[in-house]
């Protein structure tokens, strides 16, 4: 499997600790078949997978230093309580989430992803927030944020998806299979956070 690093800190998919969901393989069939996610997005989220790998540093930069830390009632998820930086904090899960757009494209969907799912949705709740990397922060970022934030992440991929030559036909369906996983990820996410038992806090 691609990975963006040696050594992730804190990046623990497939590990002996993480939970096992409830949410089962049979579970996400249907949860794709309701996304209209199909086997050709899958070979096109491969493909996507092939172009973005050398990006995925860029793409986080632009997330995270160019978008979210612009605004304030966001950025404050990756700050301490004073509002000071945690340049540490971000460096770690800057690297989790490089990684997480190759397991977007590139692992298959079985039960090691589900779980890794939940663990990265409990990671934005007060379940998790803040613990794999021991820093005092925001205790959760509210999940209608999360949810919102999909607009700008799926406009700002396609020049990403565009970078490496490939026909317009080719781009748009990479785009298509990308927003369709992101909107499957999210629904796993939803229940996550209800799981977590700070579903009307966390909301
Ligand atoms: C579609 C929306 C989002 C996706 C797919 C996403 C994805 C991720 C991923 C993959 C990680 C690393 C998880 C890990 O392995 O530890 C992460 C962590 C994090 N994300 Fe997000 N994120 C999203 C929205 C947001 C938003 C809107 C914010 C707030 C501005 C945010 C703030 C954070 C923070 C603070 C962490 C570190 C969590 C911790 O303390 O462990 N995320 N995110």
């Amino acid at each position: 499997m691609k990975e963006i690093a040696e050594n992730i800190p804190g990046y623990s998919y497939g590990a002996a600790d993480i939970v096992q969901s409830t949410v089962s393989v049979q579970d996400l069939e249907s949860l794709k078949i309701s996304a209209g996610f199909t086997h050709e997005d899958e070979r096109y989220l491969r493909l996507a997978g092939e172009v973005l790998a050398d990006q995925t540093a860029k793409i986080v930069h632009h997330w995270r230093a160019e978008i979210i830390a612009s605004i304030p009632n966001l950025a404050r998820h990756s700050r301490s309580p004073e509002e000071n930086p945690l340049p540490e904090y971000l460096a770690k899960s800057n690297l989790r989430f490089e990684q997480w757009i190759l397991d977007t494209c590139l692992r298959p969907y079985n039960q090691d992803w589900i779980n890794y799912q939940r663990e990265i949705a409990l990671r934005h709740t007060t379940s998790k927030k803040n613990q794999v990397d021991g820093v005092q922060s925001t205790p959760f970022v509210p999940l209608r944020d999360v949810i919102a934030f999909i607009a700008v992440m799926n406009e700002t991929i396609k020049p990403y998806l565009a970078a490496k030559g490939n026909s317009p036909d080719e781009v748009h369906k990479m785009h298509l299979a990308w927003c369709k996983s992101i909107q499957i990820q999210l629904a796993l996410w939803v229940g996550t956070y209800s799981e977590s038992g700070h579903a009307t806090d966390n909301w």
